[in-house]
């Protein structure tokens, strides 16, 4: 008897297999740096869809915000031979490393699933390396925010400011009130995350392309450039003692807690916000950046393809690029995300008021031209000169001596990095 029937495992992986094409799966390993409270739920929704179609998911993180420790760890393991199925890179990466010819074709995914018409064509364009598509996107991140405790607000008498005259106002009163006004993580993209969007406050979306897209030499050694790096210092007196080297998240947990007034970081910031129960509007407020209403910087977050050996991985791959284009998955992953969808037309009736100013605005400002790539997150220069602004910008932050027109001048020196 034992020998001639199979066991119950038998049958129902059996089973498992004839309904869920089981005999095809595959694994993949994905490499991302989704680790903070909300960033995991996302991610978990992402391992979902993978195995709900008979895949095994191969979770590859890489704690770091921003994400420069994950490159890192990238690039030791596509150098030695051992690429993982999909990647988290985003921008003008996505171009060197097609160039390196280590990256896979997913053009028939993209076909048959329509993404041409599905995407905005600035996003779409980004995803093709010579006309083909070698990464998906996944969402759309608003940078340009500022996160903010209204009933801390309320308690020091202080006003959401919509200029940077007003945010010092308010940092004022916050602090005066006993609160640390600015919940900041001085890592080198964070200070980046911040100076971008005073860039565009003060300086205006022209100056912030000249400079910090373009990498125009005269532009930042300019007067403008030297206000907007001298309003960028007059912040780091609100911040607290225990900022330098702390991460994002726990600074948006400060402004969770009503510790902290306000925080300038990209919309996974409203992912911390909303896995801790968080109500948009009534706990916490979103408003732009002080001085950026009219602008949108944009993150979208996207996972290159890796050229793979084993037919079932490759099909596996193949099968998360094009779920990660559904609806549902687009839906679910930014609903813990705190981004919107990346695909057009989606319904935005789920949610939050954040989110659907957002959509609303990432529209609008496409259409007045000031929808622009965000340096801070690796959508507007090549990594190299990125990596070196970001560390003149973050020098700057850290060397009390030094004036705006000596970081100026080292800003564009790092611009020149290649
Ligand atoms: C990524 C986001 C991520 C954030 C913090 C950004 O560069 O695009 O997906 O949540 O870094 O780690």
């Amino acid at each position: 008897m034992k020998k001639t029937l199979p066991s119950l495992a038998r049958v129902s992986t059996l089973v498992f297999a004839m309904t869920t094409g089981f005999a095809h799966a595959g694994e993949v390993e994905v490499l991302h740096w989704w680790t903070s409270g909300g960033e995991a739920k996302a991610a978990m929704a992402l391992k979902a869809t993978l195995q709900a179609k008979g895949h095994v998911w191969k979770d590859f993180a890489v704690a770091g915000g921003g994400g420069d420790a994950a490159m890192t760890v990238l690039k030791s393991r596509v150098v030695s031979g051992n690429a993982p199925a999909a990647a988290q890179i985003k921008g003008p990466s996505l171009q060197d490393w097609a160039h390196e010819g280590v990256l896979a074709s997913i053009d028939d995914v993209a076909k048959a699933g329509h993404w041409d018409e599905l995407l905005p064509k600035v996003v779409s364009d980004g995803m093709k390396y010579k006309g083909s598509y070698i990464a998906v996107p996944v969402n759309v991140h608003r940078v340009n925010w500022l996160w903010a405790n209204p009933e801390v607000f309320r308690k020091a008498g202080a006003k959401l400011p919509t200029t940077w005259d007003e945010f010092f106002v308010a940092a004022e009163a916050l602090r005066k009130a006993g609160f640390v006004a600015f919940a900041h993580g001085g890592q080198n993209w964070q200070d980046m995350t911040v100076f971008e969007a005073v860039a565009i406050g003060v300086g205006g979306p022209d100056f912030y392309r000249k400079a910090l897209v373009q990498l125009d030499q005269a532009t930042l050694k300019s007067a403008l450039m030297e206000q907007v790096l001298a309003t960028f210092k007059r912040i780091k007196p609100y911040t607290d003692r225990n900022s330098p080297g702390r991460d994002w998240n726990l600074s948006t947990a400060m402004v969770i807690r009503g510790e902290a007034g306000m925080q300038i970081m990209g919309d996974w910031a409203k992912g911390e916000f909303v896995a801790a129960g968080k109500v948009a509007g009534k706990d916490f407020i979103c408003t732009p950046a002080p001085g950026t209403a009219k602008a949108f910087t944009f993150n979208v977050d996207s996972f290159a393809m890796f050229k793979l050996k084993s037919e079932a991985n490759v099909k596996a791959q193949k099968d998360l690029a094009s779920a990660v284009m559904s609806p549902e998955f687009q839906e679910v992953f930014s609903l813990n995300k705190g981004s919107i969808p990346v695909r057009l037309n989606m319904k935005m009736d789920k949610f939050d008021d954040c989110a659907k100013a957002s959509a609303k605005d990432f529209v609008d400002t496409a259409r007045a031209g000031t929808l622009m790539p965000s340096i801070a997150h690796g959508m507007a220069v090549p990594a190299a000169a990125e990596g070196a602004i970001k560390d003149a910008v973050s020098q700057f932050w850290n060397t009390d001596k030094m004036s705006p027109k000596d970081a100026a001048t080292k800003i564009a020196a790092a611009a020149r990095t290649q």
